[in-house]
Parts: C-alpha cells; sequence; structure tokens
C-alpha cells in the first residue's frame, strides 16, 4: 500500500490532479497495485482557506508519504501578496522541507507531435532530452534576499547566489548516473566566465568526472550557449546538468520543443533511503489561469509525472512503459488537447483527454 499525497493547488491544478487519480486508479484496478490517496492544500488556495501558502500540516504529510503529487500554484489573484505570502512559496517550502535536490525534467518529442513544436520538424523529432536542475540551492533559497530602502528614498533588492561543494557534486552525480543508463553524454550548463558559482560548479563536476564517472562524455557549456542550441540543434544533447534559475530557464525552453509545456513532467528526487525513494512529481507547465476551470488543460504532463512516480518511486518500470506507450497511442490516434491541437485531429478537453488515455490503457494492456 503506497500512501500518496495529492496536492492539486491553484489553476489547472485540480483538472490535471483529476486525471492523475484516475491513472492511479486504473493501476490499482489493473495492475495489483494499492493506493490510498489523500488530499492536502497548498499556494493561493491554501492561502485562501488557512491563511498562509505552506501550511505545515501539508509539509508533514509531504514528508511522511510514499510519493507527493502537484498540479500547480499560483495565479494572479494574488500578486499582489507580500512574497513570503505568495503561492510560490508554498512550492519553494514543500521542494526545500522534503529534500527533493534532483528535478529530472525530460523533454521528449512524441512522434505524432514532432509538426506540434515552432521549430522545424526534423530538429526536433526523436528528441528525448533530460534537464537535471538543481532544486534546493542557489538564488532561489541564498541568503540574503531581500529589499531594503537607500536612504536616498530608493529600494535596493538582493537575491543571492550560492552553492557549496557537496550541492553540486550530489546532483552532479544524479545526473552521470542517469547518463550511463541513457546515452552516456552529461553536458554540464553554468556561467563559469562571469559567476565564481559557475567556477565552483566547473571545478566541481570535472572533479567528480575524473574520479568515478570518467565513462560518461563529459562537456561544459555556458548556459547562454546552451539556450542557442537547444534550438539550434537540440539533438546533440542527452542529459543537462544546471543550477536551479538556469533550469528553470532552460527546462520551459525545452518544453516547446516539444510541441506544448502541457506535455512536461518532472520529478523532483530527494536522497535514497533504503528501498524508499522520496519523490515530488508535478507537471512543468504552472497553474494556466486562464484557461482554468473550462476542462481545456492538457493532462499529459501531468499523467506522464505519474510514470515517472511509477518509474522512480515504486520501481514500476514495466507499468511506467506501458503508461508512456498508451500517451504515444493516443497522440498517433489522433487525439489533441487545444494546446497541440493541428489540422485533421480530434480535439479534446481535459477529462475526455483523460477517458481516452484510460481506453487506451486497457486496450495496450490486454495485449
Ligand atoms: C517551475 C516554476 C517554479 C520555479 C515557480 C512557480 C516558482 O517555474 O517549477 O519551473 O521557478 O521553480
Ligand atoms: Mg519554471
Amino acid at each position: 500500500m503506497y500512501n500518496i499525497l495529492a496536492i492539486a493547488g491553484d489553476g489547472i491544478g485540480p483538472e490535471v490532479m483529476d486525471a492523475a487519480k484516475s491513472v492511479l486508479g486504473w493501476f490499482s484496478q489493473n495492475r495489483g497495485l494499492a493506493f490510498r490517496i489523500e488530499d492536502a492544500l497548498l499556494g493561493g488556495v491554501a492561502f485562501e482557506t488557512v491563511g498562509r501558502p505552506d501550511p505545515d500540516e501539508t509539509i508533514e504529510k509531504a514528508k511522511a508519504a510514499d510519493a507527493v503529487f502537484l498540479g500547480a500554484v499560483g495565479g494572479p489573484k494574488w500578486d499582489q501578496l507580500p512574497f513570503s505570502q505568495r503561492p510560490e512559496r508554498g512550492l519553494l517550502r514543500i521542494r526545500k522541507d522534503m529534500g527533493t535536490f534532483a528535478n529530472l525534467r525530460p523533454a521528449l518529442c512524441f512522434d505524432a507531435l514532432k509538426d506540434a513544436s515552432t521549430l522545424k520538424p526534423e530538429i526536433v523529432s526523436g528528441l528525448d532530452i533530460l534537464i537535471v536542475r538543481e532544486l534546493m540551492g542557489g538564488v532561489y533559497f541564498g541568503e540574503p534576499k531581500e529589499i531594503t530602502d537607500l536612504p536616498d528614498g530608493q529600494k535596493r533588492a538582493v537575491d543571492t547566489q550560492v552553492y557549496t561543494t557537496s550541492e553540486i557534486e550530489r546532483i552532479a552525480r544524479v545526473a552521470f548516473e542517469l547518463a550511463r543508463v541513457r546515452r552516456n553524454a552529461v553536458a554540464s550548463a553554468e556561467k563559469a566566465n562571469a559567476m565564481v558559482t559557475g567556477t565552483l560548479w566547473r571545478q566541481t563536476v570535472t572533479k567528480l568526472h575524473a574520479s568515478e564517472y570518467s565513462d560518461v562524455k563529459l562537456s561544459h557549456i555556458l548556459a547562454d550557449s546552451c539556450a542557442m542550441q537547444l534550438v539550434r540543434n537540440p539533438k546533440q544533447f542527452d542529459v543537462i546538468v544546471t543550477d536551479n534559475l538556469f533550469g528553470d530557464v532552460l527546462s520551459d525552453e525545452a518544453a516547446q520543443l516539444t510541441g506544448s509545456i502541457g506535455m512536461l513532467p518532472s520529478a523532483s528526487l530527494g536522497a535514497r533511503t533504503g528501498k524508499q525513494q522520496l519523490g515530488l512529481y508535478e507537471p512543468i507547465h504552472g497553474s494556466a489561469p486562464d484557461i482554468a476551470g473550462k476542462n481545456l488543460a492538457n493532462p499529459i504532463a501531468m499523467i506522464l509525472s505519474v510514470a515517472m512516480c511509477l518509474r522512480y518511486s515504486f520501481g514500476r518500470q514495466t507499468d511506467a512503459e506501458l503508461l508512456e506507450k498508451t500517451i504515444d497511442r493516443v497522440l498517433s490516434e489522433g487525439y489533441r488537447t487545444s494546446d497541440i491541437m493541428q489540422p485533421g485531429m480530434t480535439k479534446l478537453g481535459t477529462a475526455e483527454m483523460t477517458n481516452a488515455i484510460l481506453r487506451a490503457l486497457s486496450a495496450l494492456s490486454s495485449k
């Protein structure tokens, strides 16, 4: 029995979370997996209900769960709140308190969607890259982080980029290990030419590579150049390892290569304790307030996050692959949500796309 915490959050979060729950339901009915799913509040909805975006109760439950699913947080309604009360604080705190330092963001272009990208099909077809983003450090969390008043009436804002050797080492290790079971190449992206954190990052990755991972092909790339290469020739990459902020930016860019940001799942993993792999699974798309509540959201990023959970937290490789194959099948049958709609295809809402996926799961697994 796996205990799952479901944090739907804001915007389209509840709609895509419903999709995740249906898919989990399918796996419990058909593949002998047992789940106990509990809901919890985080983000704007938590602020409205209990007065803060990061309720301790949710954080404690997340730490105790076997896996945590998160829809999305944030929305214009809360934009005016002070920084400490914004929905995003809830997200940053849960990542930090769960200890999920490694954020895996695979960008995979399904064949059926190679024409849906704004890039030429030959640039993106067959694309399969993995961004490994450091998630607990860097400029998101470094201190000082403040806005102060200057004597001349101006304000001064400071964010601090900080990395220690061990923080860099542990994320690089994750990247090297994952590369070994992929195409064995890691590109490490930083700004060693302008930032001392970049210098330390490069030195640390180089040293770890030489001592433990010299079988993996390692290249160093400046983060700005990486951004450019991602649209010029993305298939040159296998695994990209990078810091928290660059990883945020590069993963949105990579998402667009796959056709839509509505397609990209993520897994945030902490240290493995024994057999247990703590994981927080979320689509990378955010709360999309403009389409919230309209049954328009693409549930695929969330459903692919379920696949990542099956793989990383529950060790169910075959089930994860079944789910990924099913998505591929549904797309090749011509089903689309509006974000990936193309001429001649069948447009479905969130719930209908989820049902199409459930039907295809049953069809594929009975073969
Ligand atoms: C993401 C998001 C978050 C981030 C925001 C909502 C704080 O953009 O998960 O990529 O910057 O990490
Ligand atoms: Mg982002």
